[in-house]
């Protein structure tokens, strides 16, 4: 899968950019501040309608402006031409100028995966962003999996809010419980599956990166251990002292480990920073397996964080996905220009948000 055109207008520091991409590796170079990660960014929002930093679409709408656009010519089994106009008042999505009212109906149209500096909430982040991890590799591979989500989190809201009551409606509470569980145990059943299957691709991402790699698993690790209602109706008392649901995979966590310790704990920083992009290099592998083509990579800013033997392990990689067919992107400041890298590149520079084919 690749991006072939990319339109910008108003997004972040970036007043417009009209580009055409070659499959292939594309390095964005340019000092700090001048609108790299932007760029990535963008890409991003093309694909999942989201900030990888977490940001909603109104601080990204350029200073003193009201709106931003963002387009693009996405290249897979089909061709989509990807429209997005954002504005306070009014959104407006199409792919081939069919408008696209339903996210799940869209997602997968642009495939990516980003490395960037909040990986490190991977290894490091509450397990949230771990389950957010799991969740996202399901959406885009998953077509049900995204109305499954949103089902367990109505019925949990619902649920929550009921607990909060002094004498909670008994009938009521029993009818959120069975939405909670019919939905949960589907949600625990999947991501179980989605582990055991990336579990081999991050060791063997691990090994890839490092010389003398530890030995990294990933096991899923469920709150509830058996049966969600026997389990849930086991925790009615505490429910009461805490007034919400305290089992379910909305409390689950995804437990990582170095050489059978617990990564945060054990490993160093090289180390955790290996294992957050072996992480992401089996979201990747996986991606590539299920759809048949690689995703887009985008990678922000990694190089430096890498000892040089890491280094040297991850560009060949990278470097790989990029000549098959595939395409990535990557962010570099001039001091941290991989001299590892070589060959067919196509570097562009960045500066105040303006973008540029350079020789
Ligand atoms: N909504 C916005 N409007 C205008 N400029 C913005 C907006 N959001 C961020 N910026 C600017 O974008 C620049 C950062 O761009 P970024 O892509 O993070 O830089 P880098 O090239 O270092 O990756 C900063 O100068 C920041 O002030
Ligand atoms: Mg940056």
């Amino acid at each position: 899968m690749r991006l072939a055109k990319l339109k910008l207008r108003d997004f972040r520091n970036i007043r417009r950019v009209d580009a055409v991409f070659e499959p292939g590796f594309h390095l964005l170079l340019g000092r700090n501040a001048q609108g790299k990660t932007n760029l990535l960014e963008a890409v991003y929002l093309l694909a999942t309608l989201r900030s990888f930093r977490g940001v909603g679409n109104a601080q990204i709408v350029r200073h003193g402006q009201k709106a931003f656009f963002a387009g693009g010519l996405a290249l897979g089994q089909a061709e989509s031409d990807i429209r997005h106009y954002w504005s306070a008042a009014q959104r407006k999505l199409t792919v081939n100028e069919k408008p696209m009212r339903r996210v799940a109906d869209y997602l997968g149209t642009l495939r990516t995966v980003v490395f960037c500096a909040e990986d490190a909430l991977l290894v490091n982040g509450p397990a949230k962003s771990r389950r957010r991890f799991l969740d996202l590799l399901l959406t885009q591979t998953q077509p049900g999996y995204l109305d499954l989500l949103h089902r367990y989190t109505e019925a949990l809201r619902s649920r929550n809010a009921l607990l909060r009551r002094d004498s909670p409606d008994l009938a009521m509470l029993d009818s959120f419980t069975r939405e909670l569980v019919a939905n949960g145990e589907k949600l625990i059943a999947a991501r179980l599956d989605l582990v055991k299957k990336l579990s081999p691709l991050v060791r063997l991402g691990t090994r890839k990166i490092a010389a003398n790699p530890e030995d990294a698993r990933i096991t899923y690790a469920p709150s509830v251990r058996e049966d969600f209602a026997v389990e849930l109706a086991k925790s009615r008392a505490r429910e009461q002292r805490y007034r919400t649901t305290l089992v379910g995979p909305h409390r689950d966590d995804l437990k990582l480990t170095l050489d059978g310790q617990p990564a945060a704990q054990y490993g160093s920083e090289g180390q955790k920073r290996t294992l957050a992009i072996a992480l992401k290099m089996a979201q990747a592998d996986y991606l590539g397996g299920i759809h048949g083509s690689p995703p887009i990579l985008l990678i922000d800013d990694v190089m430096g964080e890498l000892d040089a033997g890491r280094r040297a392990g991850l560009m060949p990689l990278v470097s790989r996905t990029g000549q098959a067919l595939g395409q990535v992107f990557m962010t570099c400041t001039e001091e941290n220009w991989p001299g590892e890298l070589s060959g067919n590149l196509h570097r562009w520079q960045v500066e105040e948000g303006a973008v540029s084919r350079k020789r």
